[in-house]
């Protein structure tokens, strides 16, 4: 069993004085919610997800020895303009890993980083941005350990890199490796853990191969409840007990339907995740909607065509009112159209995103 400390380094006997390392890092979208966090973000309930591949955040880190070791010193760029709003987030992190990274003061660093996906288009960003951010600050640490005889491992850089990940947004701990990656402890999944994501270990089904997501973009706007204080609301929720056992019981269906590769089951797992999550949000105090009248109508007009059809496209949600259309790729073709003939237009400005499983991080050379 891993503990937080497993992750507080020896005193690194390399030293660097300037350099600068970039990473992409993709957004990933739960199968199994994650709703509800401990201290020191510990996840309420093991959750599951697929890896994006187009949806993803670009960052380049630079880093130069500075005088001044008492305080955090960073620029954040975003799209190669100054941002001084996510600076406190930034800073927040970085106060968060400072024991699991004993160097971060020595260094004045500047943060450059990118979305593939349009600015403010309501997909959090949190997840890659975090990932891409905490993928860089190991490729540091690796740099600065090489000297101490023993190299450090590809496991142990991916696993601290998705543990650090996680301190910065909880699902931003999914965005590290594989496709298809668990986080928190599940007893019939081998080597899963509180403290970071692992790719899930077990049998795979072809019917799983290059699943499809298309992200329909229903409300860009900002959210009006941010998922920390969504979190929050879990504390003395009057089905929080309940819901975190059901998350348990809904991934071990999982892994039988991962092998089995039983998209009705499939189906059936995701949209309760899906819907649970927001029937949590509803059944808070304060109580509140994030769905908006087009998610409803979406959502309709898929369990209508897959009636119909029996083409096994389903939907799942974050938390925001856009909706994921899930399917396999023996179906694009004839989801693509359904979604451009029935549901382009309950999109904002007609926008959608195609996406697929994608498998993680990729320094940038
Ligand atoms: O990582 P956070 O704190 O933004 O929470 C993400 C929560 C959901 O996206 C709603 C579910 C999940 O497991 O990703």
């Amino acid at each position: 069993m891993f503990s937080a400390t497993d992750f507080i380094p020896q005193p690194y006997s390399h030293s660097i004085e300037k350099g600068s390392f970039q990473w992409s890092a993709p957004s990933n979208i739960a199968l199994v919610k994650y709703w509800g966090k401990k201290e020191d973000q510990i996840p309420a309930n093991p959750s599951v997800s697929f890896t994006l591949n187009n949806c993803k955040t670009i960052t380049k880190l630079a880093f130069a020895k500075k005088q001044n070791q008492d305080v955090f010193s960073f620029d954040l760029l975003f799209e190669g303009k100054s941002k001084e709003d996510f600076k406190p987030k930034i800073q927040k992190f970085l106060e968060r890993i400072e024991s699991y990274l004993p160097f971060l003061k020595e260094y004045h660093f500047t943060i450059d980083t990118q979305n593939t996906f349009p600015h403010s288009s309501g997909i959090a960003s949190s997840a890659s941005g975090m990932a891409a951010l905490a993928m860089n600050l190991m490729s540091l640490e690796k740099a600065l350990s090489r000297n101490l005889g023993t190299e450090m491992t590809e496991d142990y850089f991916y696993q601290k890199a998705s543990f650090l990940a996680r301190l910065g947004s909880g699902s931003a701990c999914r965005s590290v490796k594989g496709k298809v990656v668990v986080w928190g402890n599940q007893e019939n999944i081998k080597g899963s853990s509180d403290l970071f994501g692992v790719e899930f270990p077990n049998a795979i089904h072809e019917n799983f191969k290059n699943y499809q997501d298309t992200i329909l973009l229903v409300d860009k706007g900002e959210k009006q409840v941010s998922s920390s204080v969504g979190h929050d609301l879990m504390h003395n929720h009057p089905f929080a007990e309940r819901r975190f056992a059901q998350a348990h019981e809904n991934l071990d269906k999982l892994i039988t339907v991962f092998e089995s590769g039983n998209l009705n089951e499939f189906i059936t797992i995701v949209e309760s995740e899906a819907l649970t999550l927001h029937a949590m949000m509803m059944t808070s105090i304060p109580y509140f909607i994030l769905m908006k009248p087009n998610t409803l109508q979406i959502i309709n007009a898929i369990w209508k065509f897959r009636n119909e059809t029996k083409i096994p496209v389903c939907f799942t949600l974050d938390a925001g009112a856009n909706v994921h259309v899930l399917y396999p790729e023996s179906v694009k073709e004839k989801v693509i159209q359904f979604i451009k003939a029935e549901l382009v237009g309950y999109c904002q400005n007609g926008q959608y995103i195609c996406d697929e499983i994608g498998r993680g991080s990729v320094e940038i050379l």
